[in-house]
């Protein structure tokens, strides 16, 4: 198991700094559930996108939750869709890809036909998370994401706030400043349920053929689309127009 994944719960500063920081956490999500209403949470069911379920679902606030069902999530993330009904409570919108897009993506292609090309695998999450994503961000002020600015080199200059000229609303990461650890210590001390494949060494999960696990050192999205070079690897969810 990754060390970041199970911090030392005793230490005072620790819990402070979660604390302190999930309380600024809470005050975003108000915030943007009050002014900028209706809003929406893109949970893709990761350790970040838990945190702001825990935190969403305890204040109750008027936040729609919804994931991008690709179609080729791992068994694991499904289980914890049905996990994350049962102990909250909460209905898991789910947005589907258009057949026809999978359909002439696949009869092209082929199954796996991400792997041939970075071409082809942008044009696989277009049709599998980008496409489904601007349906379920239409007619909404703001979308909530799980981004933190240390999960890679295409993030670095995450801001809490920034407005997503792609998508043409407000864009809120309440966890643009959380560590990895911060995350983890959230998850620990709130009992929050998470993804089973985080215990086998898969710190950022996606789709499962694009996914694998990391080693001890790796960068945490080394796993993901890991045959294409580090600034190729965003699927489009998360771009900024130049
Ligand atoms: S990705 O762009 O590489 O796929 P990543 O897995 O790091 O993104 O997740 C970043 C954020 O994008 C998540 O915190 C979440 O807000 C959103 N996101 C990613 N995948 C999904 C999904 N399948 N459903 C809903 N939101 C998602
Ligand atoms: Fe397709 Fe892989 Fe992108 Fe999922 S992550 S939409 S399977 S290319």
């Amino acid at each position: 198991m990754h060390p970041n994944m199970n911090p030392d719960l005793a230490d005072a500063r620790l819990r402070a700094a979660v604390e302190a920081k999930a309380e600024a956490a809470r005050s975003v999500l108000r915030e943007v559930a009050r002014d900028f209403s209706p809003a929406a949470f893109a949970n893709s069911l990761g350790a970040e996108d838990m945190v702001l379920t825990d935190l969403i679902v305890r204040e109750a606030l008027p936040i729609e939750i919804f994931s991008l069902d690709t179609g080729r999530l791992p068994a694991e993330t499904y289980a914890l869709m049905d996990e994350v009904r049962r102990r909250y409570g909460l209905k898991l919108t789910l947005y589907y890809p258009r057949h026809e897009n999978v359909e002439t993506f696949t009869r092209a292609h082929g199954i796996n036909g991400f792997y041939d090309s970075v071409e082809l695998r942008k044009a696989c999450c277009h049709a599998r998370k980008v496409e489904p994503l601007q349906r379920a961000l239409t007619g909404r002020k703001a979308w909530i994401t799980g981004l933190r600015a240390q999960q890679a080199a295409t993030r670095g200059a995450l801001a809490v706030r920034e407005f997503d000229t792609a998508n043409g609303l407000e864009k809120f990461s309440p966890l643009a400043d959380w560590s990895e650890k911060e995350v983890w210590a959230y998850i620990r001390l709130h009992d929050v349920p998470y993804n089973a494949l985080h215990d086998k060494f898969y710190p950022s999960i996606g789709c499962a053929p694009c996914t694998r696990p990391v080693a001890i050192g790796e960068d945490v999205r080394a796993g993901r689309w890991w045959w294409e070079q580090a600034d190729s690897k965003e699927c489009g969810l998360h771009v900024k127009k130049a």
